[in-house]
């Protein structure tokens, strides 16, 4: 038990640890609150108080990929598809900034309607509209990427979902675990502000492997980290898993703050999923981003990657004021800027110490 505390101390004094320090922090359960309190701490200090909201678009549900936990998976007939016009996207957005958005995060499957040049066309639209661009469209070439960057987009969301090679490949059929990590290596070569991420508690995913993926996200320099529980879906092949826990996910993401002090964290959706107040409880224990979903009307439902995914049956402008009165109530400002990753706040605090 002191041992778990110091380790906690260590990782706030010093922002590193080893892999066996994470699996046995990881591995305890009694000392978690002061864990979470520990990468409070460690928020506030790097990334001060606003919490940066991001406007999320879903705009297609259809992906030619399979990964077996995701209810948008090719296989799944069960779903009803959409997508998205161009034009509707940038409307959507463009109502977004009349919100207050100050980035989107345009997110989709696979879905090979949108090409390179619909993609320049959605993202040149979208940043004559002062705001940060965040793209989440999967796997692409180096010049596919470099495009959307020369058209506007600042930032790029794909998660690594595990660093465990053999895992990822009995999970995402037919995609190599080379793959994932040269588009991350691409994206970051771009100049990209590059987010990844990992999903906890996916069927034979061990502590050894999740403590890998932190110190791979501090490895690859991640921008931003978004870590969220798997939740079994109905209409795919992991219907019959257990699914992972709100607690051992909300440790790896507090560890993930303490390791990597000054990057974006969102509090996931996903971890709303498994507790009602999940968001919140991620704030206070290293989170400083929300992304709230600003897709319009059934398609919110659609966008099925798990059951009892929140917010399906609210408007973009509810969503907006429920959470921005749930961050209020924290003592939490919402950020008035782009949220680009602090450094500079780092570069003041380092000359004040
Ligand atoms: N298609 C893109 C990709 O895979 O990178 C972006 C969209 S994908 C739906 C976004 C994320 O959803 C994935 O990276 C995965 O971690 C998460 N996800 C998919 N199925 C999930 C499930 N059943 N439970 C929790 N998260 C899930
Ligand atoms: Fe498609 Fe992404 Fe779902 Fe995989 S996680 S099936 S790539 S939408
Ligand atoms: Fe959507 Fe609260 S954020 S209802």
């Amino acid at each position: 038990m002191e041992k778990i505390l110091q380790l906690i101390k260590k990782a706030e004094n010093t922002n590193d640890l080893t892999k066996e320090e994470i699996i046995e922090i990881l591995q305890d359960s009694e000392n978690n609150q002061e864990l979470f309190d520990a990468a409070d701490r460690i928020r506030k200090k790097y990334m001060g108080d606003e919490v940066h909201l991001r406007g999320l678009i879903e705009f297609s549900n259809i992906c030619k990929r399979n990964c077996m936990y995701c209810g948008l998976r090719a296989e799944n007939k069960n779903v009803k598809r959409y997508r998205l016009m161009p034009d509707e996207i940038i409307e959507l957005a463009k109502k977004g900034a009349e919100y207050g958005y100050k980035t989107f995060v345009l997110q989709s499957g696979e879905d090979e309607f949108y090409t390179v040049e619909k993609m320049k066309y959605i993202i040149s639209n979208i940043k004559k509209m002062d705001v940060a661009v965040t793209i989440s469209i999967g796997e692409k070439t180096y010049e596919e990427y470099k495009a959307y960057k020369e058209a506007g987009a600042d930032r790029y969301l794909i998660r690594i979902e595990t660093t465990d090679r053999a895992l990822y490949e009995a999970m995402d059929p037919n995609m190599s675990h080379e793959n994932r990590k040269r588009c991350l290596e691409d994206l970051k070569k771009l100049g990209y502000e590059v987010g990844s991420g990992c999903l906890v508690g996916l069927p034979n995913q061990t502590i050894e492997s999740l403590a890998e993926d932190i110190l791979f996200f501090k490895e690859i320099g991640a921008d931003m980290i978004g870590i969220g529980p798997f939740i079994p879906n109905e209409d795919t092949p992991l219907k019959n898993e257990a699914g992972g826990e709100f607690y051992l996910s909300l440790k790896v993401m507090a560890l993930t703050r303490l390791l990597l002090k000054d990057i974006n964290i969102p509090a996931t959706t996903a971890m709303e999923t498994l507790n009602n107040n999940g968001r919140i409880i991620a704030l206070q224990s290293g989170a400083n981003v929300v992304m709230p979903n600003i897709t319009e009307g059934e398609y919110r439902k659609l966008y099925a990657l798990y059951p009892g995914k929140i917010c399906v049956n609210d408007t973009p402008s509810h969503c907006r004021s429920c959470i921005t009165g749930k961050i209020t109530t924290i003592g939490r400002t919402i950020g008035k800027n782009k949220g680009f990753r602090n450094r500079e706040l780092e570069n003041q605090l380092r000359v004040k110490n």
